[in-house]
């Protein structure tokens, strides 16, 4: 089975930009499901019931979030209501939302996905997410489990991935917007890469204006970041799952501009 999966989507214009490419994308690619980082999918960080309902209608079948999941009180409770839409399952128990989304589909094996955050130059998970998914995957039903882990730190990520090798379908790091070019499987068939990159602005900083981020660096000021609007790129990957074993056969970066 296949698997798409989209990197952090910034602002308005990298949600239109998906929106108007992603059913085009789906077609030509067939994946039985689509993920998308929303985190940031609203202007100004976070993500409104209003951008994740765009990003759903446009073919996202799990929503992914991050650091920013809860930057937005107008969320709190559409991430109660609704199951497909995930924030890191780290945050304290007391955080609105569930921390994974087991996506059930006749002919498919069940697809969880689990998002979790980072802790090395992270300020917002509240248990370790080695301890976290140790947690949760005895909860999970059999079948594939693609882990979305929202991280700085490409150690972190990379020791993840390693240390559930086998245990997870799949080890997909989202969060510095940026693509790595170290996608692999590993010895017991977890598919991984650093970071799966952005839906956005290609020539900004990270989605922002450059111009405000430059400031921010130069002064150590207060700076207002607007989304940058320069023409989009659109980042991801594509997995190849065996749905028997639920391993990882093949994974490929995508990138559309
Ligand atoms: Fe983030």
């Amino acid at each position: 089975m296949r698997i798409l999966f989209i990197g952090d989507v910034v602002g308005r214009w990298g949600t239109a930009f998906l929106c108007q490419k992603l059913p085009a994308l789906r077609r030509m690619w067939e994946p039985e499901l689509t993920v998308v980082n929303g985190e940031n999918a609203s202007e100004g960080n976070g993500i409104l019931p209003s951008s994740a309902r765009e990003l759903f209608d446009a073919g996202a079948g799990v929503i992914t979030l991050g650091n920013h999941a809860l930057r937005r009180r107008e969320v709190y409770e559409y991430l109660s209501q609704e199951e497909a839409i995930i924030r890191p399952a780290n945050f304290h128990p007391e955080a609105p939302g569930r921390g994974w989304h087991t996506y059930d589909r006749p002919g498919l094996p069940p697809v969880t996905v689990v998002n979790l955050c980072g802790t090395v130059y992270m300020d917002c998970a509240w248990e370790d997410p080695f301890s976290a998914l140790d947690r949760i995957l005895p909860q999970l039903p059999p079948g594939v489990v693609l882990v979305d882990f929202h991280a700085e730190a490409t150690s972190e990520k990379f020791c993840l991935a390693w240390d559930f090798d086998g245990r997870v379908s799949a080890v997909i790091g989202t969060h510095t917007h940026i693509q790595t070019a170290d996608e692999r499987i590993l010895p017991g068939g977890t598919g991984y890469i650093t970071d799966a990159g952005m839906c956005g602005a290609f020539n900004s900083s990270l989605g922002v204006k450059p111009q405000q981020a430059i400031r921010r660096f130069r002064t150590h000021l207060p700076t207002r970041f607007d989304n940058d609007n320069s023409p989009c790129r659109m980042s991801g990957v594509l997995l190849e799952i065996d749905p028997k074993t639920f391993r990882t056969t093949a994974i490929q970066r995508v990138n559309v501009e």
